[in-house]
């Protein structure tokens, strides 16, 4: 069966008001959307519930972080049953935003990965390699250390609700985007990890989607790769152009 081309918008920490949230929900509710897209936004999580009664049904939402346990004394976090009670269907693990800045282990967003799935929520999985890494030819041997230890805590059947970003770390709000070529190379590597690590369906049913630096102009050359199932979009997916890169295969 082929896979579902999937757009993920990820806000990060955008807009700063809610009326700007209402000008970049507007834009895409009353927009022309290719039905064959899947399209999940992730907002800033308190206005997560508010835009489920604004959103158009096409949209589905996405947390961009939560925690592996379920409640408890853990300030500041959000939980994998809140997301679930709240109806929220997806959740963002493992962004190089978090790895970073956060210092999040893979063997943590491992660990965070399975919690969720186990809640039922579906992962949107973020691997990717700095400049360093990729100058050094480690870009394979980065991604595969990042997935394995995903792959250690999963199940076979776990990975039908896991998505996985490939977001080089250079290309992530740089403007400097990867070149079709890069991507398709990246995300084909990571499916013949899949195939060896876990099994021939897995590698051929999950999207591996392409982040960093991704807009209405570049989108529709790196959605003719085979192996691109589509895009995790930050910058522009605050902009009216996020529709042009959600019809990118029209
Ligand atoms: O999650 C999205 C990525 O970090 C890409 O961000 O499109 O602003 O480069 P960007």
């Amino acid at each position: 069966m082929p896979r579902q081309f999937f757009v993920g918008g990820n806000f990060k920490m955008n807009p700063t008001s809610q009326g700007q949230l209402g000008s970049i929900i507007s834009v895409l509710n009353s927009a022309d959307l290719d039905g064959t897209t899947e399209i999940v936004i992730a907002p800033p999580s308190l206005y997560l519930i508010p835009l489920k009664d604004t959103v158009r049904s096409e949209l589905q939402l996405s947390a961009q972080n939560c925690y592996y346990k379920d409640s408890g004394a853990f300030t500041g976090e959000l939980s994998p049953a809140q997301l679930v009670d709240a109806n929220i269907p997806y959740v963002i693990l493992g962004h190089s935003e978090r790895r970073t800045l956060f210092h999040e282990t893979s063997e943590f967003v491992a660990q965070k990965t399975k919690a969720a799935l186990n809640a039922t929520l579906k992962v949107i999985l973020c691997v990717g390699e700095t400049l360093p890494e990729r100058e050094t030819g480690q870009t394979a041997a980065v991604v595969q250390k990042q997935l394995q230890a995903v792959v250690d805590v999963l199940q076979e059947s776990d990975w039908s609700d896991v998505v996985i970003a490939y977001e080089p770390v250079w290309a992530i709000g740089t403007g400097k985007v990867a070149s079709s070529a890069q991507a398709q190379e990246a995300h084909l590597d990571i499916r013949t990890f899949l195939t060896q690590a876990v099994s021939l369906a897995v590698a051929e049913n999950t999207r591996i989607i392409y982040g960093g630096s991704v807009t209405a102009a570049n989108c529709k050359d790196l959605s003719t790769q085979f192996d691109v199932d589509g895009f995790l979009v930050g910058g522009a997916s605050l902009k009216p152009e996020f529709v042009n890169i959600v019809n990118a295969r029209r």
